[in-house]
């Protein structure tokens, strides 16, 4: 009995340290690994996106001369810094898109099977969703979302290696011919660049920023843009003074959004999380956001709930 329990013993103690030699592994690295930025992907005439000009092209071999380090990640994508600051490169994370290969093993048994069918349906639509979506973002929203640059096929023409610094700090080189990859302006995040100002006594400079975001959102709705995700804190950046969409995993073409009350509670819904806090943090800038509401909601707005569980 008391071997029973020395071996049990020894058992979690393994299990726990190999748990936590797992998640100090994850931490160091960020799960980052080329095998997870890379694909088999086939060509797909749907993710071609206009050839660059000479002169854009001379643009981007300046700014792929330079090395990109880990910056960081989101749910889908691994973010990359340039030397000079000015750049991010976004990857796409594989992994999430990959169904668990040991499903295939039990493929034989058909409720598995039938199970296993309908995950690689699904994370292919996930995929799919999201190429579509960065190319919304780079051929309709260049402006608002800072983009330089979106590549979704695989070519043999962009002749550029890449130097990337992992969490690490080790040093990878990647042909980007044969990588799905974005490059966009580097922004500071909208709460960051908000304290800032406010801690820098220029309030007005703020509500200013704050105008022209709801403008920002505003003109996509007109032009029946959408973006399913409402993490607006997370996911936008200030650059050069005007606010962007840093994040540029989930536009939509929506006819419905051109409708003013289906935008006007698309655009209540977006700043309700925003809204409370900048009533923690910043009152005055709140009082100006919701003065910026009503102007483009009207009375409803002093009714309105807000609809946040739509699925992110
Ligand atoms: N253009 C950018 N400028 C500065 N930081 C960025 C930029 N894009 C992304 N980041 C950072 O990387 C994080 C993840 O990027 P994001 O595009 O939101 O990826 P995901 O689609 O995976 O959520 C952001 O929350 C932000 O911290
Ligand atoms: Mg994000």
């Amino acid at each position: 009995m008391k071997k029973i329990i020395r071996i049990l013993l020894y058992a979690c103690v393994f299990l726990a340290a190999l748990y936590g030699a797992s998640r100090l592994y994850y931490g160091v690295t960020g799960g980052f690994t080329i095998g997870n930025i890379s694909s088999t992907l086939a060509y797909d005439a749907r993710w071609d996106t206009k050839p660059l000009s000479p002169q854009e092209k001379d643009v981007f071999n300046a700014i792929l001369d330079q090395k990109f380090t880990y910056l960081g990640k989101g749910c889908q994508s691994y973010v990359f810094a340039s030397d000079d600051g000015k750049y991010v490169l976004k990857f796409f994370k594989y992994q999430r898109f990959t169904p668990q290969l040991w499903l295939d093993y039990f493929a034989f048994i058909p409720a598995v099977d039938s199970y296993r069918l309908g995950k690689i349906d699904k994370k292919q639509k996930k995929l799919e969703a999201i190429f579509t979506s960065w190319k919304i973002a780079f051929e309709e929203l260049r402006p608002e979302t800072g983009l330089v640059y979106v590549h979704l096929n695989k070519t043999d023409d962009l002749n550029k290696t890449l130097t990337i610094v992992d969490k690490m700090g080790f040093e990878h080189h990647l042909n980007l011919d044969d990588m799905e990859f974005l490059i966009q302006k580097r922004a500071k995040m909208l709460c960051a660049t908000l304290n800032q100002m406010m801690e820098a006594g220029k309030a007005e400079e703020a509500k200013g920023l704050l105008t022209r975001l709801v403008k920002l959102v505003l003109s996509e709705y007109e032009r029946g843009l959408a973006d399913n995700d409402h993490a607006l804190m997370q996911n936008t950046g200030v650059f050069e003074g005007d606010p962007i969409h840093i994040d540029v995993g989930q536009f939509v073409h929506n006819e419905e959004i051109k409708k003013s009350e289906v935008a006007n509670q698309e655009l209540f819904n977006k700043t309700y999380k925003f809204r409370k806090w900048l009533h923690k943090h910043h009152p005055e800038l709140a009082k100006h956001l919701e003065e910026q509401l009503l102007l483009t909601i009207g009375e409803q707005f002093h009714v309105m709930q807000p609809q946040l569980d739509k699925k992110k």
